[in-house]
């Protein structure tokens, strides 16, 4: 009987990622677009429970990245064909607006045809301001659960769900492409939790949805809380793309993480973006957000593209239409 039922389930779920990539293709072909991930700061003074950044740990390694070597990044993923720059990091006020504002400036004075997106968590409407006019296009801010009361139970009292909708709304309303997202699996997570994600999506319609399986840290509240699954981030990029046709979405390092070939068959369930990193070496292995986090170079993202049979395209890859 559970056999059975097993069986059903993954026969739906073929359907269902047939349907997600015949959405994909039309929209955007085979192709797939690269965004070069530089992890500025693995600073925080934010106390998320999931993340090994956080303020609390006091085992996780600590950097920031100078402007030089910030630029150097961008000048070799620039000529490895990359034209989107993502500068993320943890909540650091060392990259006060002047600091980052010039960062912002000086990539959009050497690299004009490259679109910049910034990660930098949350901020005032007027710092989200001050970057967009320093020339930032895009911006990451991961809602990580549409749920309020589940929100106040992956974080701390400081942190607001309310808080985190007015700061996407702010990103919206100044005029960057806003990318939100959650966490598949996370701790206390129900199918309740997850229809009110389809639900918010399919509301606030974002440019760009990041999503990718909660995976426990040691040095966290939730160090062994299981990790997400596999099936059910699937399930969830597919009804994404289904949900939100012309949406950029990641299969996500948190994918590849959990399962070996987690990007290639993310792509085939309606992905259309890959998040190359272009940390320095130095820092690469410093920015843990979670346990055994994947380091993968180009190369082995260009061969998990050409196994899904897609093509990595050369440019900013905004959003159709
Ligand atoms: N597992 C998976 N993703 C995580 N993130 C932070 N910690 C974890 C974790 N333990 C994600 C969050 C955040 C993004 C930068 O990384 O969703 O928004
Ligand atoms: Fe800081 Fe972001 Fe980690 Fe939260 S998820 S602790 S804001 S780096």
């Amino acid at each position: 009987m559970i056999e059975a039922e097993g069986m059903s389930h993954m026969i739906h779920n073929k359907e269902l990622f047939r349907q997600a990539r015949a959405v994909r293709e039309q929209f955007y072909g085979k192709a797939v677009f690269l965004r070069g991930l530089i992890e500025l700061s693995s600073y925080c003074e934010s106390n998320c429970f999931y993340c090994g950044l956080r303020k609390s740990n006091q085992h996780a390694a600590r950097y920031r990245l100078t402007p030089e070597e910030i630029f150097s990044c961008c000048g070799q993923g620039y000529d490895s064909g990359i034209r989107t720059f993502v500068l993320q990091g943890g909540e650091d006020s060392y990259f006060n607006d002047d600091r980052m504002a010039k960062i912002v400036n000086e990539i959009r004075t050497r690299w004009p045809d490259c679109a910049i997106t910034l990660s930098l968590g949350e901020r005032s409407r007027a710092s989200y301001q001050a970057l967009f006019d320093a020339g930032a296009d895009r911006y990451l801010l991961r809602h990580e659960t549409a749920n309020k009361a589940h929100y106040a139970k992956l974080h701390p009292s400081e942190l607001c769900f309310d808080k985190r909708m007015e700061c996407l709304h702010d990103l919206r309303d100044i005029g960057y492409q806003v990318g939100c997202g959650f966490l598949v699996g996370s701790p206390g997570q129900t199918q309740e939790h997850l229809e009110q994600e389809l639900a918010f999506l399919r509301d606030f319609r974002p440019q760009m949805v990041g999503i990718g399986p909660f995976l426990p840290h040691k040095d966290t509240p939730f160090a062994h809380a299981p990790a997400g699954s596999l099936a059910l981030t699937l399930e969830m990029l597919a009804k994404i793309r289904l949900l939100l046709p012309h949406a950029n979405l990641p299969a996500t390092t948190a994918l590849g993480t959990l399962s070996e070939n987690g990007r290639t068959i993310g792509l085939q369930a309606g992905a259309n973006v890959l998040m190359p990193n272009l940390s320095p070496d130095r820092t690469k292995s410093k920015y843990q957000l979670y346990d055994n986090k994947l380091h993968e170079s180009l190369q082995d993202l260009c061969e998990a593209v050409a196994l899904a049979g897609y093509e990595v395209v050369i440019g900013r890859g905004d959003p159709y239409g």
